[in-house]
């Protein structure tokens, strides 16, 4: 239906990973007894030449596993560990076909990969209204695509299918591209199945009239606290969907496994047009883009992350952790509930219910930002304004009513 090239920008038809370049070279003589490729310091016995004052920092890591470069496309053993995981977490992945993760640094990094490729001034970028700020420096300021939003809950609280629809249908660029960020930062909604194969529909629909890319922003991966949501990933919903549509996930570390700093990320993609030549192609130049940017990642960070995936106590230390956030949002639940008296008329709840974000809308943005500066300035309360919206991030705090109860305080004076 479509080609390769009809859902790449100019950009991501230039990006390649040479095939004969200097980290092509080393993988090649990896089982050499000299090693004398990379440009990276051994001893005489071939250990890596690490500082003792960096060494005895790494806790129970080695040098080797901690100094050396990781390959350019992340540790093996953790792309593998990451896919497994990524499998067991969203058991609709068993059905299609993505290709093995590779490690970005950062969430950043992968979404920037698919901007790369992807948005370009023949580019529409579709997103919801409210929307995490750096989607507009990645794939507007940055890759020169057009921005459009929709709003993302209609009047009964629901997914606004319906808007995406619209969105989509007034594209003019050559092609579009989806973001789809669930659990949503900033208002913490998530969908339904229902609503997920509403979802599907639209893009169904989209994907046969223009070569369609939709990426999965899976950051907040699994921080559901409602019955309601459906508690997979859209990915696996989406991936064998329609030949017109290429299909990212981007997902990592960062909020569900809490290790922001580590900047370890992932991105993998499939699609129900593409050939396994295609599929090695777009690995070719996210590859390319890796090399580009950050050459590979911290390969302590990976070696970190790989740990922890292995570790015997990660699902239970998870577990607790969410535990404890689950009941900050029941709490803070709870508060509104049994508090009207103190919001209503000066703050509106958003629908919320999964991620580490609660959102109340203030009447307009101004309005909004006086409240904020005045909660610094007067109660020492620190909250993120998105427009008219102020954003809550319960996950941060041991008392999120304390943030609530001081914002509708300040906005009621
Ligand atoms: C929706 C969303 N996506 C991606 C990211 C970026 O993650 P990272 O810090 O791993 O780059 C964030 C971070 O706040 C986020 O909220």
């Amino acid at each position: 239906m479509y080609g390769l090239e009809d859902w790449l920008s100019e950009r991501g038809r230039r990006l390649h990973f040479p095939v004969d370049g200097i980290k092509a070279q080393v993988a090649q003589a990896r089982d050499c007894r000299l090693q004398a490729t990379i440009g990276a310091a051994r001893t005489d016995s071939g250990e890596p030449m690490a500082l003792g004052c960096v060494v005895e920092q790494l806790g129970g890591l080695t040098a080797a596993e901690a100094v050396t470069y990781a390959p350019t496309g992340g540790l093996p053993a953790l792309r593998e560990a990451w896919a497994e995981h990524q499998l067991a977490q969203n058991p609709n992945l068993a059905e299609v076909t993505m290709t093995q993760p590779l490690v970005t640094s950062g969430l950043t990094q992968g979404l920037w990969l698919v901007g790369a490729l992807h948005a370009d001034a023949d580019t529409t970028v579709v997103v919801a209204a409210p929307h995490w700020g750096n989607y507009d420096l990645i794939y507007a300021t940055e890759g020169g695509a057009k921005l459009v939003e929709y709003e993302l809950l209609d009047d009964h609280g629901q997914h606004n299918h319906r808007g995406l629809a619209a969105a989509l249908a007034g594209v003019q660029t050559k092609r579009a591209l989806v973001v789809l960020n669930f659990p949503h930062n900033p208002t913490g909604y998530a969908p339904t199945l229902a609503e997920g194969l509403e979802i599907k529909a639209v893009l169904q629909k989209a994907a046969a009239r223009r070569p369609l890319v939709v990426v999965c922003d899976d950051a907040y991966w699994g921080l559901w606290y409602e019955p309601r949501m459906y508690r997979q990933s859209l990915c696996g919903l989406l991936v064998d969907c329609a030949p017109g549509l290429l299909v990212y996930k981007v997902d990592g570390v960062t909020k569900e496994d809490f290790g922001y700093g580590l900047r370890v990320g992932a991105v993998c993609v499939g699609g129900a047009g593409l050939t396994d030549g295609d599929r090695a192609t777009i690995e070719n130049k996210l590859l390319g883009g890796l090399r580009t940017t950050v050459s590979s990642g911290s390969h302590l960070s990976q070696r970190v992350a790989l740990r922890m995936l292995e570790a015997p106590e990660y699902a239970a230390q998870k577990a607790a952790a969410y535990a404890a956030i689950t009941q900050r949002y029941e709490r803070l639940q709870a508060w509104l509930g049994a508090n009207e008296a103190v919001w209503r008329g000066v703050l509106e709840p958003l629908r919320a219910g999964s991620g580490y974000f609660q959102c109340f809308a203030l009447g307009g943005e101004a309005r909004a930002e006086t409240v904020r500066r005045r909660l610094i300035d007067e109660r020492g309360v620190g909250v993120i304004r998105f427009g008219g919206l102020l954003r809550v991030s319960f996950a941060s705090v041991a008392a999120p009513e304390e943030v609530v109860a001081a914002m509708a305080d300040v906005a009621r004076a």
